[in-house]
């Protein structure tokens, strides 16, 4: 299944970006890719069958109506600033964790222990955009090696306060390779980031296939 209806976009052609344009081309699903760095999008998408159309931040912005931010929490936070207004009636989507390098080789929170960079995104963004936090609960290996995983494939949770929106990146879940469970509305994006209890650097430890997601809800 792929999303036809509505011009998906990933800004930013990092790990995660890059990751999830291969899933996505694996998929069969047609995207922009807007990153920054033109060169590295054009590498991505050169092996991608014609799956990525390489654009700038600016043209993705303008021309998808759901838009893969896969960038840093800061730099989500100066993309909302940048695009304000114009991310009204948009749905975007939020892989991010709100983690930074700890020192000593780990990585640490950045954000309060209570908070989750879902809800603080969210709380940014103009009326009418609707966020959902998917895409963010395995780690970047993971994201690659247990797409369209056999016999079952692998589960990725997803936060939703909008039906529709929920509905619509559980599709481009599935054209990505994994099963989508929903874990609740955006209240529960703490949950399914790092360190949270259904992340794969969390309580929960690993991969897991969608009955066992279910259980750990
Ligand atoms: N790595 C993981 O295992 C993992 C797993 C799940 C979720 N995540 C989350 O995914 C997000 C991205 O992580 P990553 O590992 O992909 O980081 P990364 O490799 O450093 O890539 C981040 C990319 O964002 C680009 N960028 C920053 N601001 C931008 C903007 N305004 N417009 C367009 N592109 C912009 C950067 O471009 P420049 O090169 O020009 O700076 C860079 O290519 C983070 O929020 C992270 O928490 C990471």
């Amino acid at each position: 299944m792929t999303i036809s209806d509505s011009t998906v976009a990933i800004i930013g052609a990092g790990n995660i970006g890059g990751r999830l344009a291969a899933d996505f081309a694996a998929g069969g699903q047609d995207f922009l890719l807007g990153g920054r760095d033109a060169e590295a999008a054009r590498k991505i998408a050169s092996g991608l069958d014609g799956h990525a159309e390489v654009v700038s931040v600016d043209e993705a912005v303008e021309r998808a109506g759901v838009l893969v931010v896969a960038v840093w929490l800061d730099d989500f936070k100066q993309f909302i600033t940048r695009y304000g207004q114009q991310l009204a009636g948009k749905v975007i989507v939020d892989p991010s964790n709100p983690v930074g390098p700890d020192g000593e080789g780990g990585y640490r929170k950045v954000i309060g222990e209570q908070e989750s960079s879902g809800q603080i995104l969210a709380g940014l963004l103009p009326a009418g955009a609707r966020l959902v936090k998917a895409f963010g609960t395995l780690s970047a290996p993971s994201l690659s090696a247990a797409a369209r995983q056999q016999p079952d494939r692998a589960a990725l949770f997803y936060a939703a306060d909008d039906d529709a929106a929920g509905d619509l990146v559980a599709d481009l879940i599935r054209a990505a390779g994994f099963e989508p469970v929903r874990v609740g509305g955006l209240d529960q994006s703490i949950r399914i980031e790092m360190f949270g209890d259904l992340h794969e650097y969390g309580a929960l430890g690993r991969v897991v296939t969608r009955s066992e997601a279910l259980k750990a809800i």
